[in-house]
């Protein structure tokens, strides 16, 4: 769900075939097409009333448009993460200078690790994937941050063939997820979620945002979105085509604040 109404995104560097990408493809191949994306994400974010500050892009990280990877941000305070992967560290320092004004931050340290696309709001506790980008002291740093505020971790484990835990589940609504088939024990979740299966050849539909009863989708995964019409929500749908190719989702490419 979108947390907030105003947003932070960076735009798509000129090096984005150079983007690190491992899991639903084999990296992007068109800028251009990213970028006409890339506006698109931000046009619908703008559309459903979220107040979007555009960060410009840096060519020498090539990730740099994945900004919610750097920053947790809890109840007004912001967690600044080490970043999962050593090549995008250096892309924290705009992320934090564009909200220093507004939110108070802390830093997390090596060996913590962790990249915010593990990180999922929801209710009163903070799901955290352990993935190949965060770390089990990433997870502690993150409990000792939200536990004054009011909120627990609930741990899980992301699978070998997913980057995050949000590249692969999102909340769309209070009490509910939606997950992959195959992807995840039932269990694993916390006690009482309703979960939303879909099948996991869509995995990449899991990822959605919500503003009230409307998600913003990704285009494409027919499935997937008609569970969620089922379900009741209406739907917004955009071309990922070339954000996913980078491995990135629809939360990726922003922090709300
Ligand atoms: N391409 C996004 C990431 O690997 O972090």
């Amino acid at each position: 769900m979108a947390s907030s109404n105003r947003a932070i995104v960076r735009g798509i560097a000129d090096t984005f075939t150079q983007a690190v990408a491992q899991y639903f493809g084999d990296g992007p191949t068109d800028v251009e097409a990213a970028k006409r994306q890339h506006e698109g994400y931000v046009n619908a974010l703008s559309g459903f009333g979220v107040d979007v500050k555009i960060l410009p892009a840096d060519n020498d990280f090539p990730d740099c448009c994945f900004v919610e990877d750097q920053v947790i941000i809890c109840d007004g305070k912001g967690l600044l993460t080490v970043s999962g992967h050593d090549t995008r560290v250096g892309e924290q320092e705009v992320v934090a200078n564009a909200i220093n004004d507004d939110i108070e931050l802390s830093k997390m340290e090596p060996p913590a690790r962790m990249d915010g696309g593990d990180v999922m709001k929801f209710g009163d506790t903070y799901i955290c994937g352990i993935s190949s980008r965060t770390n089990v002291e990433g997870v502690q740093v993150l409990r000792e941050f939200v536990a004054p505020l009011g909120y627990t971790v609930h741990e899980i484990p992301v699978p070998p063939n997913a980057l995050h835990f949000k590249s692969i589940t999102s909340c769309p609504a209070p009490g509910m997820i939606i997950a992959p088939e195959t992807f995840f024990a039932e269990d694993a979740f916390p006690e009482g979620a309703d979960l939303i299966w879909i099948p996991a050849e869509e995995v990449y539909g899991a990822n959605t945002i919500a503003f009230g009863n409307t998600l913003l989708v990704p285009e494409g995964y027919p499935a997937t979105h008609k569970i969620l019409r089922e379900r009741g929500f209406e739907l917004h749908a955009i071309d990922m085509s070339q954000i996913r190719a980078a491995d990135g989702s629809l939360t990726c490419l922003s922090v709300f604040y």
